[in-house]
């Protein structure tokens, strides 16, 4: 019999709905978050070389210190920020990254405060380490912006961290400048840790960016070459620790994680160090998606009212379709060949939701659009969508 823990992970909706896409012919994939960018050439390049020069060993547990000395430059050269190499661990992607802060800053029994709509992993990394969740809803009249009394409302004395994710996933929504400080002075005045994870920075196509780092020194920070860089299977990822937590996280990370691929970290490296403009024509791109999908979703009737500043997500409100949001991705996908993922994973806020993902090329979009459009006119007639 698996652990009670094991038994109370919940399955990630995202990849049973590619699973089961993949199984089908001519799908458009929106249901998952990986971007359709090509990583630098010199990433390629870098990572061949390496494995050619035989970088095939362990590398310490921080990781590289030529790669954490350009993690550094990366964040002084784009928020004017000095952060000590020191204080930098690269990880083999961020996802075990996510984990390892969790079991860094969670006592059993504390609490972790998230945004809902929330990234579907974020509350079974809190569980596995013996935390609880506690939520701040986020209204997409705010353009899903937090609430800073919302969180205060919310911490207590046993609140270990409250959690952030800007650009978002799933709502793509940025927060403002304004509203991180305050929530870092919420922290200071409370003892509370802030955990971010900047894992879409680079992909904001409305609003400035700005990282935890740039208000504060006292915060996990998680980011990674994944998806600015388009390169989600070279699985490489960092933390920012607090500088009082760094030894205490990198333990952690010398025994579940040893080191993150050494070969990689030289690939990653070159990416890093790719002329920031390298992205100026990804972003327009992923910005002229969402401009689609926007459109046709208002035509339909199921956008919520708001634009996404940035990643290459948008929740669309399903909730005047026949069905819950699994059944509509049941009948987008079976009637449409349409795959979008069920809101449910991403909170209570999300219930009613599906999330598109503009990740694939602009061709697909428009095939997928030109069938929903099809699909949601015979609906409209009342002919077709039914309610099993
Ligand atoms: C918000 C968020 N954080 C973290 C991750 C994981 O990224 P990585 O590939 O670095 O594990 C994802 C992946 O979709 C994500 O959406």
């Amino acid at each position: 019999m698996p652990s009670k823990r094991a038994m109370e992970t919940s399955p990630f909706s995202a990849m049973d709905v590619l699973e089961r896409a993949s199984e089908r012919e001519g799908v458009v994939h929106m249901e998952v978050g990986e971007p359709d960018i090509e990583p630098p050439a010199a990433a390629t390049e870098a990572a061949i070389a390496s494995l050619r020069e035989g970088n095939l060993d362990y590398t310490s547990s921080r990781g590289k210190p030529e790669l954490r000395k350009s993690i550094a430059d990366y964040y002084d050269r784009t928020y004017g920020v000095d952060v000590p190499p020191e204080r930098i661990i690269v990880t083999p992607g961020s996802s075990p990254a996510l984990l390892v802060t969790m079991l860094t800053t969670v006592n059993p029994g504390e609490e972790v405060v998230l945004t809902d709509p929330y990234y579907a992993p974020y509350p079974n990394f809190v569980r596995q380490a013996d935390g609880r969740v506690s939520t701040v809803t986020l209204d997409p009249g705010r353009d899903f912006e937090p609430r800073v009394e919302d969180f205060e409302a919310q911490v207590t004395d046993e609140t270990a961290a409250m959690m952030l994710n800007s650009p978002a996933n799933p709502t793509g929504a940025v927060m403002s400048g304004d509203t991180i400080a305050e929530l870092v002075h919420l922290a200071e005045r409370t003892g509370t840790r802030v955990i971010s994870d900047e894992i879409y920075h680079g992909l904001a196509y409305d609003a400035p960016e700005h990282s935890v780092l740039e208000y504060t020194d006292e915060a996990f920070v998680l980011d990674g070459v994944s998806k600015r860089y388009g390169m989600t299977g070279w699985r490489l990822g960092w933390v920012v620790a607090p500088p009082d937590e760094v030894e205490a996280f990198n333990r952690l990370v010398q025994n579940v994680l040893i080191c993150a691929p050494n070969f990689v970290q030289d690939g990653a490296r070159a990416a890093i160090e790719t002329e920031p403009s390298w992205l100026d024509d990804a972003r327009e791109t992923y910005r002229e998606r969402r401009d689609l999908l926007l459109d046709a979703a208002r035509r339909w009737g199921i956008d919520m009212g708001y634009t996404p500043a940035g990643a290459y997500y948008l929740l669309l409100d399903v909730s005047d379709l026949p069905g819950d949001a699994f059944e509509v991705a049941d009948v987008f996908l079976e009637e449409a060949n349409v795959a979008m993922t069920p809101g449910p994973d991403f909170g209570s806020m999300a219930e009613d939701t599906l999330r598109a993902s503009y990740a694939t090329s602009t061709e697909d979009i428009e095939l997928a659009i030109d069938r929903l459009d099809d699909l949601l006119s015979e609906f409209t007639a009342e002919t077709h969508l039914s309610r099993s």
